[in-house]
C-alpha cells in the first residue's frame, strides 16, 4: 500500500469530473490530503472512496454550490473548525457557453460570470488570507487558450477567462512578498465533461487538437511546483499561443472562429 509522504492539503473546486478529478489523482499519488469541493455529492463521494483506497490518503468531500458566495465562506469557516490548512488551492470549477452571445440567455451568461470571475476571485481572497499568515502557499487558476482572445460565439466565455489570465498574472507578482506562488493554466480543447456541458461543436479541427485531462493536469502541477507565471499545456497549444501573439488580430480571430465552427 502506498504511505503518504506528505501531508498537505491541497482543495480542489470542480473536484466532481474533468480537469477538477484528475486533479484529485495526481495530488493524491503524491501523497497529499484533499479537499473535494463541487455539487456531484455522489460523485464527490466515490472519488473520495477510491482515493482513500489506492493512496491511503485523507479526503474531505464538501458539496458546496460555488456561484453562493456566503456558502464559499461557510466552507472556509468549516475547514477551519477542523483544523484543516489548505496549502494548494486549484480554482479549477467553471463552466463554458458556446452561441452567439445575442441568442443565448442572459441568466446563463451571467451564471457563468459569476462562476468563473466573482466565485474564484472570492476563494482566492479568502484561502489566500491563511496563506499570507503562514507565510506560504500555492494557488492554481485554471483559465483557458481561449484568455488569448476574444473568441468568436464564446464572448463571455473567452473573457471571463482573459479576467483569470490577467487577475493570475497580477497576483503571481503581488502574493510574492507574501511567499505564495500564483500559476495560471491555460488548457486548449480537452477531452472532459465541459464541451458537451456547454453545447460545444467538436469540429474535426478541434478533434486533431483534443488533448486527455492528464497531461494538462501534470503540466499545471509542474507550472506550479515550478512557481511558473503561467503554463500553456501541449505542443499544438504553444504553437497557437505563440501564433496568436506574433499575427494580427483579424487574422487570427478569423482561423480561430473556422477552427470552432463558427
Ligand atoms: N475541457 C476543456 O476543453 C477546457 C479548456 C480550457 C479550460 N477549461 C476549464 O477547465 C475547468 C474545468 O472544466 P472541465 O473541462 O474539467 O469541465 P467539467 O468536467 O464540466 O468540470 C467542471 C467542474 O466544475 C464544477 N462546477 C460547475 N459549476 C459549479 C458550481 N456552481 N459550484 C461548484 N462546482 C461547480 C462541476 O461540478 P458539479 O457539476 O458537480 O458542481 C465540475 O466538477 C473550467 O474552469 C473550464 O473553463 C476547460
Amino acid at each position: 500500500m502506498h504511505t503518504p509522504a506528505i501531508t498537505t492539503w491541497v482543495l480542489i473546486t470542480g473536484a466532481s469530473s474533468g480537469f477538477g478529478e484528475e486533479f484529485a489523482r495526481q495530488y493524491a499519488r503524491q501523497g497529499h490530503s484533499l479537499v473535494l469541493v463541487a455539487r456531484r455529492l455522489d460523485r464527490l463521494q466515490a472519488l473520495a472512496g477510491e482515493l482513500r483506497r489506492q493512496f491511503n490518503v485523507e479526503v474531505v468531500v464538501e458539496q458546496v454550490d460555488l456561484s453562493d458566495i456566503p456558502a464559499i465562506v461557510q466552507l472556509h469557516q468549516r475547514l477551519h473548525e477542523r483544523g484543516i490548512a489548505i496549502e494548494i488551492l486549484v480554482n479549477n470549477a467553471g463552466h463554458g457557453l458556446q452561441g452567439p452571445f445575442i441568442d443565448s440567455k442572459l441568466e446563463a451568461a451571467l451564471a457563468m460570470v459569476q462562476l468563473d470571475i466573482a466565485s474564484l476571485t472570492a476563494v482566492t481572497h479568502i484561502f489566500a488570507q491563511d496563506m499570507r499568515t503562514r507565510g506560504r502557499g500555492k494557488i492554481l487558476l485554471v483559465a483557458s487558450l481561449l484568455a488569448l482572445q476574444g473568441t468568436v460565439n464564446f464572448a463571455v466565455y473567452s473573457a471571463a477567462k482573459a479576467y483569470v489570465l490577467r487577475f493570475g498574472e497580477a497576483l503571481h507578482r503581488e502574493f510574492k512578498r507574501d511567499g505564495i506562488t500564483v500559476t495560471s493554466l491555460c488548457p486548449g480543447m480537452s477531452d472532459t465533461g465541459f464541451a458537451a456541458a456547454a453545447n460545444q461543436k467538436i469540429t474535426p479541427g478541434l478533434k486533431l487538437l483534443m488533448m486527455q485531462p492528464a497531461p494538462v493536469v501534470r503540466a499545471g502541477i509542474r507550472a506550479l511546483a515550478a512557481g511558473r507565471i503561467s503554463v500553456v499545456p501541449g505542443l499544438p497549444n504553444k504553437f497557437s499561443a505563440l501564433f496568436m501573439w506574433a499575427t494580427p488580430r483579424w487574422l487570427h480571430q478569423a482561423l480561430f472562429a473556422r477552427a470552432m465552427g463558427a
